[in-house]
């Protein structure tokens, strides 16, 4: 988790989120839309634009419950909420995220329908068969006992529920551009191969609906410059310039591959 661990305390991520937004030319004394976070607070490939794609990918209706495992910011949380209106409960175990992720939750005004846990996707605080939904973004690279964060997932979906994921997986070569936006070194890296990802789930009772690589989708988007603007990962994540940099590299030169899915519990 070294990799991963929130590099400012919960009172810095919240005064550089307000500085962050109040740069931006927004107020956040007036309710924040979540789609104009998008560039903030959706920490994993692909962006709020991934996002959008799993949301339809796995079929979310307003009457499901979720769980975002490993919420960040809870950027994807508020998305599901305000698009779709179901409710989310966000697990996430750095508590300086979870204060980023209530302090945003609460200035687009979607506090009454996500909530949001401190804790660990291996030991989920949660009754067996709780949720519609499990979704999951960037989050299984820094987990390395696979098996048990499956058995829980599967542990908290109703029979019939879905998990929606996407995560970078092993490639051809090892890894070996540091620091990555998941891992500042290689011990902090879990990266399975898509096969291995795809066995494991099935092993753990899931039954894939959908399983893709989409690292040269990816890729061949054209990443047309934005306007430089303030709201950026940047705000909470140290040397990003770099990391994702090397995520980049890693991606193109078949080290790691970008894949997503959604699974049915049986
Ligand atoms: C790359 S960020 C993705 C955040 C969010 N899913 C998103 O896409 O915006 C990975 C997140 O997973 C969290 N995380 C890593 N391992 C975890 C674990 N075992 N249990 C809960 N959260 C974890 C990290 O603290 C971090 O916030």
């Amino acid at each position: 988790m070294a990799g991963l661990e929130a590099h400012y305390s919960a009172r810095d991520i919240e005064a550089r989120i307000l500085a962050a937004v109040r740069a931006a030319g927004l107020n956040p004394e007036h309710r924040l839309s979540p789609e104009e976070l998008g560039a903030l607070d959706h920490f994993h490939t692909g962006g709020l634009g991934a996002s959008r794609e799993l949301l339809e990918l796995a079929q979310i209706r307003a009457e499901d419950r979720v769980l975002d495992i490993g919420a960040g910011l809870a950027g994807p949380a508020r998305l599901l909420a305000s698009a779709l209106g179901c409710r989310v409960d966000c697990l996430e175990m750095s508590p300086d995220f979870c204060a980023g992720a209530i302090l945003l939750n609460r200035l687009t005004g979607l506090d009454d329908r996500i909530e949001v846990h401190n804790g660990s996707a291996l030991d989920l605080p949660f009754p067996d068969h709780s949720f519609d939904v499990v979704w999951m973004q960037n989050v299984g690279m820094n987990i390395a006992d696979k098996r048990k964060l499956y058995a829980e997932i599967y542990r908290v979906l109703k029979p019939g529920g879905r998990y929606a994921f996407q995560e970078m997986a092993a490639g051809g070569a090892a890894t070996s551009y540091f620091p990555l936006p998941w891992a500042t070194d290689p011990a902090d890296s879990f990266l399975v191969s898509a096969e291995e990802m795809r066995s494991v789930l099935g092993e753990s009772g899931f039954i894939a609906e959908l399983f893709e690589d989409t690292s040269d989708a990816h890729l061949s988007r054209t990443t047309a410059d934005a306007a430089p603007s303030p709201l950026t990962l940047g705000v909470y994540v140290d040397n990003l310039a770099q990391k994702a940099g090397n995520a980049r590299r890693s991606l193109q030169e078949g080290q790691v591959r970008l894949v997503r899915g959604v699974f049915r519990v049986k």
